[in-house]
């Protein structure tokens, strides 16, 4: 089992948007279960391939956090193609370690993706599951939830997060 390391803002690599993916070899497949491995050993419920410095379009996300096997999802190439409602909850990030903020996000919905043996599948998720989506999409095309706040909140996170990285708690 290999753990990759979690990078934090501001690792440039966060702000690439990743690259699709073409080959669906067993390389993918070990890549999957080690993403699921970090983000478990990192006590997340969603990883994207550039939070381990690969500028790919691969995201996991697991919102039962390993109590429910059904809710393991990889999402590869994904596409949100409809979207419902509205919800408002605070929301954190591994990269992004203490910053907890309200973000806005859709309240439903609906992602087209590959699956890591290349097929192409549907997949409807709220509340929660629906926040995870967009925020692990978000990251393959280099968006990360603090540019999601107003100006003011964004400014705010960021002074504070220069701050501990002066202090060297980053
Ligand atoms: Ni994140």
């Amino acid at each position: 089992m290999k753990i990759h390391e979690v990078v934090k803002w501001p690792e440039p690599v966060l702000a690439r948007v990743g690259e699709s993916v073409t080959v669906f070899d067993a390389a993918l497949k070990q890549l999957v279960d080690e993403m699921f491995d970090s983000m478990y050993a990192a006590q997340g419920i969603g990883l994207a391939a550039p939070q381990i410095s690969l500028s790919k379009r691969i995201c996991v996300i697991d919102v039962s956090f390993k109590k429910n096997p059904e809710e393991k999802i990889v999402l590869i190439n994904p596409e949100i193609i409809d979207r419902k409602g509205k919800q408002v909850e605070e929301e954190g990030c591994l990269s992004l370690p203490e910053i907890r903020e309200k973000v806005a996000r859709a309240e439903w919905v609906k992602v087209r993706a590959q699956d890591a043996s290349g097929a192409w599948f549907e997949l409807e998720g709220e509340e929660l599951l629906s926040r995870a989506i967009q925020h692990e999409i978000d990251h393959l095309d280099g968006v990360l939830f603090i540019d999601r706040l107003s100006r003011l909140k964004r400014d705010l996170v960021i002074r504070k997060m220069k701050k501990l990285i002066k202090n060297g708690e980053w």
